[in-house]
């Protein structure tokens, strides 16, 4: 199987997944990037079996939008019965980095709305430990360069996304070198710098699940403490 055919097929898993719990009124979390763009394209030929969706992302919305698939504002929703969502790294405990794709803080936002986060990824995205995708952070534009220096201090290499402005108008730092032993720990703590939105570490609030396509099949995976 190639990395996009195992990419297709954790998508279909992931609609077969919720399926069940779809009703009229549900309204489910989307999020961003190739893999949950498959997903969306999935979910599009059960479209008329639950409420709408809120998307994580600009580009996400209007993929839903692109399928008939109706966009809630999330302020307009109460609950999210699920959120589905790609990552970039994924460790044993479910941590994962996200935000290759620039769209970190609204994955984060809705994901802690979501009673339940299901992770979908191919097999290239395990690793023992987090870090060697550099952990994207959202900053506020003016604070670029405090954080950067911020970073340094905490043992990372930041580098800016050249050209990159993400859908709250902010600037990404992409940090390099990163050792994150501590995921949670790390996750307040750069979110504790003044200037930062979030980072990407998916920690405090990890998948409930990962389905990881392999060239096998797709594994349902479960934190192992
Ligand atoms: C976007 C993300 C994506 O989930 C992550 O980058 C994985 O993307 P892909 O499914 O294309 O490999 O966090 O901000």
């Amino acid at each position: 199987m190639t990395q996009d055919e195992m990419k297709q097929a954790v998508a279909r898993a992931a609609v077969e997944r919720i399926r069940p719990k779809l009703e009229n009124d549900t309204i489910i979390g989307v999020g961003t990037g190739s893999t949950a763009n498959l997903f969306i394209d999935a979910l599009a030929e059960v479209k008329n079996d639950f409420g709408g969706a809120v998307a994580s992302s600009e580009a996400t919305a209007e993929r839903l939008k692109s399928h008939g698939i109706e966009v809630f504002d999330l302020n307009s929703v109460d609950q999210l019965a699920v959120y589905v969502d790609g990552a970039d790294e994924f460790d044993r405990h479910l941590h994962l980095i996200k935000g290759g794709g620039g769209a970190l803080t609204r994955e984060k936002i809705v994901a802690a709305v979501a009673r339940e986060f299901v992770c979908i990824v191919d097999s290239t995205k395990k690793v023992d430990l987090l870090g060697e995708f550099p952990l994207p952070v959202e900053v506020i534009p003016m604070a670029r360069s405090y954080v950067a220096r911020e970073l340094v201090k905490l043992g990372g290499q930041p580098v800016y996304r050249e050209g990159v402005v993400t859908d709250n108008g902010n600037v990404i730092l992409d940090v390099h070198d990163m050792e994150i032993l501590d995921p949670k720990g790390l996750e307040q703590q750069i979110n504790n710098i003044v200037g930062v939105v979030t980072n990407g570490l998916f920690a405090l609030r990890a998948a409930n699940v990962v389905l990881m396509g392999t060239e096998s099949g797709v594994e349902t995976l479960h934190d192992t403490h």
